[in-house]
């Protein structure tokens, strides 16, 4: 996908920034998130990535619509990304519906299917057990998610976490195909097989967790302290976290990186006037490749029939 300034083009024609601010949490206080999605605005980012398990829909809102009122931005200016949660696939015109109340909007940017994972509705953050998943009619889901960019609630629908196997699948049936797919991706697991495939059909790729998730439940500071970052950070004057985002840009992906501290916000932005040399891309392309988390994606390997063991707050260990 071409990236040209700082935003990259869509199969729909429209932009999407290039980097997002991720707002998924330990941190779920309002005044926090609404505190740095202005310091975000005010820095420049136009991106905000939630969903509706994340639970920072509302204060997204609250601060898009003070950003508004204010006239620091206008809707047009933003663009914001919400994702159809395990529990809410038989109704996404529902799911979305309640969304845009919580973002106080009347359209999101882009909609995803947060997982290829269907819950039972009743249980929607309990602990798992094999019997809350439902096997998932993608084709349904997906009618579902076409049906909301036709009512115009959402100006594109992707999905999130799927592989390539999976699109595959979701493409036979597909009258709008996916813009997106949202996915692990950072230096430690670099995704190409996928990116290849998603670059062949013209799907964008957006990188959650594009720092390794460093000091997080779900994540680890194993890309942060390694050494190679630091070393490439040194060469350019500039920050393992830029280094790593530049990297992720020079891929032709979107990160989402989360911070709510306005300092880290304003230094993981500075990475558009500077470029990594080919023998820096040499030495990151010979990482070894370590999924973050292979139990969190086992869990969409039949559908929603496999194993979970995150410690995120929405998903519970299974029960066994
Ligand atoms: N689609 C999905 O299934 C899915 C899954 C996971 C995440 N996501 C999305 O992706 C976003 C980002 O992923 P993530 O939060 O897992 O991982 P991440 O962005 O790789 O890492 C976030 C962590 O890095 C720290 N950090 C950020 N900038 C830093 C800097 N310059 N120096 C040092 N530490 C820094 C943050 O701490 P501070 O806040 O203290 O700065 C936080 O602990 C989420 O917020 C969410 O929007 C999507």
């Amino acid at each position: 996908m071409a990236i040209v300034g700082g935003s990259a083009e869509l199969n729909t024609g429209a932009r999407i920034p290039i980097i997002g601010m991720g707002t998924g949490s330990m941190n779920m206080n309002e005044e926090d998130i609404k505190a740095a999605v202005i310091a975000a605005l005010q820095v420049g980012y136009r991106h905000f990535d939630t969903a509706r398990a994340y639970g920072s829909e509302h204060a997204l809102g609250k601060a898009l619509n003070s950003a508004f009122q204010s006239g620091l931005v206008s809707r047009e200016d933003v663009f914001v990304t919400t994702k159809l949660q395990n529990t809410e696939h038989d109704d996404p015109v529902a799911a979305i519906k309640d969304s845009l109340k919580n973002l106080q909007l009347d359209y999101v940017d882009l909609f995803l299917i947060h997982w290829p994972v269907k819950l039972r509705t009743e249980i929607p953050f309990s602990p798992l057990k094999e019997e809350d998943f439902l096997p998932l009619d993608i084709k349904s889901t997906w009618q579902g998610m076409e049906q909301c960019m036709e009512m115009g609630l959402t100006k594109a629908i992707g999905v999130s976490n799927f592989s390539s196997k999976k699109i595959e699948d979701l493409l036979k049936h597909a009258k709008i195909p996916p813009a997106v797919d949202q996915v692990e991706m950072n230096p430690n697991w670099q995704q190409k097989k996928l990116r290849d495939y998603c670059s062949k059909h013209n799907i964008h790729v957006i990188a959650w967790s594009p720092l390794g998730a460093p000091n997080t439940p779900w994540g680890s500071n194993a890309v942060m302290d390694n050494p190679l970052f630091q070393e490439i950070a040194q060469k350019h004057g500039k920050t393992r976290t830029q280094v790593m985002l530049r990297w992720s840009l020079e891929q032709g992906v979107s990160p989402v990186p989360k911070s709510y501290n306005a300092g880290r916000l304003a230094e993981n932005f500075q990475v558009f006037d500077w470029s990594l040399t080919p023998d820096d891309h040499d030495k990151i392309s010979k990482l070894e490749q370590k999924k973050m988390q292979p139990a969190l994606t086992r869990l969409s390997k039949n559908y929603g029939m496999g194993r979970f063991e995150c410690h995120a707050p929405w998903f519970k260990p299974l029960r066994s």
